[in-house]
């Protein structure tokens, strides 16, 4: 696994032999990895030559600097969990990646501005730029994401659709705990007994009849609900307990 951390490094390993007439498969995340980034691994490891793995605490898609402050920085146990399913793993430094200070961004007009769009302004701004920038950077032939992250997803697809990318964006089904759960790498700042309770977020989510009895029965339950929203087949919600916040989503 060869460890990039700077965008030249990155340039001359995919321009080596070992990426030469290669199919490539790219995770991009934040690090603080967890089952669900493996699962996004193994699933590009099956369907690739070589896969890529990037980890860049992404500055402009966090709209609360505390939020950012306290986002977990793991690099050591990400490439322990990375080992034998990547085979290169990029960590640009933000300074080289915004190097234009943020001046060019990709903004979406209509979908990005709802849900979680309207609760972090800005925030899909920063998402869709950093990805194409590291799509262009990494030039993959098929990029993972997870359904998790469901309004993302969304506009990464239609980012590349519109943009003509030359590249397949891959829906990978969310993994989850054994009561429910979504992982997601702000779990870990729940106590045991916040993370006993938040299973009921997601099997809410599931059962109830509709969006509203969704969101008044977690209200009830200690949650600050801040949507719960049924769009195209799927219940979308987003849940503050403990001062984390919890994103999930369920077929109906
Ligand atoms: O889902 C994430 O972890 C991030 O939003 C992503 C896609 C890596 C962009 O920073």
């Amino acid at each position: 696994m060869r460890l990039c951390p700077s965008i030249p490094e990155w340039r001359a390993a995919r321009a080596g032999a070992d990426f030469a007439g290669r199919t490539v498969g790219f995770v991009p995340t934040m690090g603080a990895l967890h089952a669900g980034h493996r699962a996004l691994l193994e699933r590009a490891r099956a369907e690739n030559d070589r896969v890529v793995l990037s980890i860049f605490v992404n500055p402009t898609q966090f709209n609360d600097p505390a939020d950012l402050a306290r986002y977990p920085r793991t690099l050591e146990a990400d490439l322990a969990l990375a080992g034998g399913l990547a085979d290169a793993v990029f960590v640009p430094p933000a300074a080289e990646l915004y190097a234009d200070n943020y001046r060019y961004r990709v903004s979406e007009q209509s979908l990005s501005l709802r849900w979680e769009g309207a609760h972090r302004p800005g925030h899909f701004d920063g998402v869709l730029t950093v990805v194409l920038k590291l799509l262009h950077l990494v030039q993959p032939h098929r990029a993972y994401f997870g359904e998790k992250d469901w309004q993302q997803l969304q506009l990464v697809r239609g980012m590349a659709q519109a943009l003509f990318l030359p590249v397949e964006i891959v829906a990978c089904p969310t993994v989850r705990e054994s009561d429910g759960l979504a992982l997601s790498s702000r779990n870990r700042r729940l106590s045991p007994a916040g993370r006993a309770h938040a299973a009921q977020f997601a099997q809410t989510l599931r059962t109830a009849p509709d969006a509203g009895t969704a969101a008044a029965t977690l209200r009830a339950a200690g949650f600050g609900v801040d949507y719960i929203d049924d769009h195209d087949g799927v219940r979308l919600g987003a849940v503050r307990l403990e001062g984390v916040r919890l994103l999930d989503n369920a077929r109906l």
